[in-house]
């Protein structure tokens, strides 16, 4: 098997939001929402949307990577996938749900950035429309953490460190086949973001009702002590 980073994510890290896509599909089902189309940026290899598309008619993903969309597309052959910016996606049309998981928010690394995030998502997003998102807070344990990983074709590793509120993951995979030895690194930097300073990017764009949950979509007692905050938050 030839390594790519793309295809060690879709192996390594695709549980979290196939787990997540079940919980909201379940709790739309239970408040009876009607969600005919869904957008999920930064999608990845598409692991939210396999799920999605099971109660949903009109799926579709962005992401910036290419090689991420060409494995999404092998994925979920009955997705709209497309290669798109993440601070200026421009689709032209609106959906009932837009989602941005595991840490994509983490993206933006100023005010001003998180806020231009969310005004698109708005552009986006039909009136009465969903936005599902998570980020890491301050209270994030991501100091100096280490993975190591292996299988018959790869060994991986993860490091991330925090310096101020950025933190900087970095994963390297090592391709092992004796004929065909191949490191691949990949380097990404994130801010972690205060609930209430989401609270304020949020309410500057209009979206009202937020819920602070967890993985589960239980919610959250004490959010702005949490480490991993989900969002499900709604347009006027
Ligand atoms: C942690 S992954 C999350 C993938 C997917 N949402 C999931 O839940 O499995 C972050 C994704 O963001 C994409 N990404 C990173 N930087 C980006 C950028 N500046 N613009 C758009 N996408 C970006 C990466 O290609 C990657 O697919």
């Amino acid at each position: 098997m030839n390594i790519s980073y793309a295809k060690v994510y879709s192996l390594k890290e695709g549980d979290f939001s196939r787990t997540l896509g079940s919980s909201i599909l379940n709790f739309l089902k239970s408040k009876n929402y009607k969600v005919n189309s869904v957008l999920d940026v930064a999608c990845g290899t598409g692991e939210f949307v396999s799920v999605l598309r099971n109660g949903c008619v009109d799926v579709s993903g962005i992401d910036f990577e290419k090689a991420m969309i060409n494995i999404a597309k092998k994925n979920v052959p009955d997705v709209n996938f497309s290669v798109a910016p993440l601070f200026e996606f421009d689709l032209g049309r609106t959906f009932d749900l837009i989602s941005m998981n595991y840490e994509t928010v983490n993206f933006a690394l100023d005010f001003d950035a998180l806020v231009k995030l969310f005004a698109n998502v708005a552009r986006h997003l039909n009136n009465g429309g969903i936005f599902v998102f998570d980020f890491l807070t301050p209270f994030a344990d991501i100091k100096n953490d280490f993975k190591f990983d292996e299988s018959s074709d790869f060994d991986y590793f993860k490091r991330l460190s925090v310096a101020e509120n950025i933190y900087t993951k970095t994963e390297i995979i090592y391709q092992l086949t004796t004929q065909n030895y191949k490191k691949i690194k990949n380097v990404e930097n994130r801010r972690v973001w205060s609930v209430d300073d989401i609270k304020k990017a949020l309410a500057v764009n209009g979206f009202y009702n937020h819920n602070f949950v967890d993985y589960s979509l239980n919610v959250l007692k004490k959010p702005k002590k949490t480490s991993r905050v989900h969002v499900l938050v709604y347009k006027k």
